[in-house]
């Protein structure tokens, strides 16, 4: 890994409304409310906090599928904000998603052999059909399926060999970025290490970078370099994955890491336990969205946005505390 900045995200916003109707009072969920952040070229940045908090929304304005309200996406230097409809298409080779459900990603009718290769028919309509054939069975013998399999179809798979066949997909146009939202979160857990082990041989042989979303800090922990910690459409803590695992700073993150089983005692977490449920996205409560269900708020917390600040060497928190 070198300090090369391949993504970087400045003070990104994403609203939805929710109402069309023009005469109604005009409402949004707030799914991403400023975040920054980068991830270094050949890293893997972890992204994780609960259910409704903007990771996918944060994946999905990365790659484009939906544009920012205000802020910047920086790939390799260009905001891609600004970037034409048009300029786009440039950017969807260096850029693609791994999703949780690859049965619902992989065309049912199509052959395996099939769904690899048109992107090459799409992306390089002159390569001859030997090399693209050999390109599509290399890189799925790399992936663990072999070349027997090529006429299978997606159904004929089990949950774990699919979602090989979607990686190798996603990797079948040399891509820089691999954005893997929830990859192993359909899967068994002895299924799920396999596929995360896969997945660090396949970053070190292409040289990829990782933007790695997942609810499941015991996923993270396994194959980030580092974390950053959403609640509500804000990053709360940004550190290395050392950081975030040993040291957490921000309540949240304690909280989080506090619910995952830790089978060794003597480094047992100090349980902490969140009160209440999780606010709505389109009602966030004042001051530090946190607040509420905080074991430790204070007045100030209340009132005033905590500002993410620069704690030590890579660690960022958004906590009055501090
Ligand atoms: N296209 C959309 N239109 C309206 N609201 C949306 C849209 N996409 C996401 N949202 C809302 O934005 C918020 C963030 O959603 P998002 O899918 O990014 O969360 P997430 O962290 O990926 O959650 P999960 O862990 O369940 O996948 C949610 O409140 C969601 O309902
Ligand atoms: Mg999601």
């Amino acid at each position: 890994m070198n300090d090369e900045i391949l993504i970087d995200i400045k003070n990104v916003k994403k609203y939805f409304p929710l109402s069309k109707k023009w005469f109604a009072e005009k409402r949004y969920v707030k799914a991403v409310d400023g975040i920054s952040f980068f991830i270094k070229k050949g890293e893997t940045f972890g992204l994780v906090g609960e259910s409704g908090c903007g990771k996918s929304t944060t994946g999905r304005l990365i790659n484009g599928l939906i544009k920012v309200d205000s802020g910047e996406v920086n790939f390799k230097g260009t905001n891609l904000a600004n970037v034409s409809e048009k300029s786009w298409k440039q950017y969807r080779k260096p850029m693609q998603m791994v999703f949780q459900d690859p049965y619902a990603s992989l065309s049912p009718r199509m052959k395996v052999k099939d769904i690899l290769l048109e992107p090459l028919l799409i992306h390089y309509p002159k390569m001859p059909r030997n090399e693209k054939k050999m390109l599509v069975t290399e890189l799925l013998e790399k992936c663990g399926i072999s070349e027997f399999h090529l006429d299978k179809y997606p159904h004929e798979f089990s949950g774990g060999q699919r979602q090989r066949i979607g990686i190798a997909r996603s990797l079948i146009l040399r891509p820089e970025l691999i954005i893997a939202d929830e990859p192993v979160s359909a899967l068994d857990v002895s299924i799920q290490s396999q596929i995360l082990n896969l997945m660090k041989d396949l970053q070190e042989e292409f040289g990829l970078t990782y933007l790695f979303i997942s609810h499941d800090l015991s996923v993270v922990e396994h194959i980030s370099d580092r974390v950053g910690v959403m609640y509500l459409g804000s990053l709360v803590e940004i550190a290395t994955k050392q950081q975030i695992f040993e040291d957490p700073k921000h309540p949240y993150t304690q909280a989080l890491l506090s619910s995952i089983p830790q089978p060794d005692p003597k480094k047992k977490r100090e349980s902490v336990i969140l009160s209440g449920e999780i606010p709505s996205a389109s009602n966030p409560p004042s001051g530090c969205k946190f607040h509420t269900r905080c074991p430790v708020a204070m007045d100030i917390c209340k009132e005033k946005v905590p500002e993410l600040q620069q704690l030590d060497i890579e660690q960022n928190v958004a906590c009055h505390l501090y």
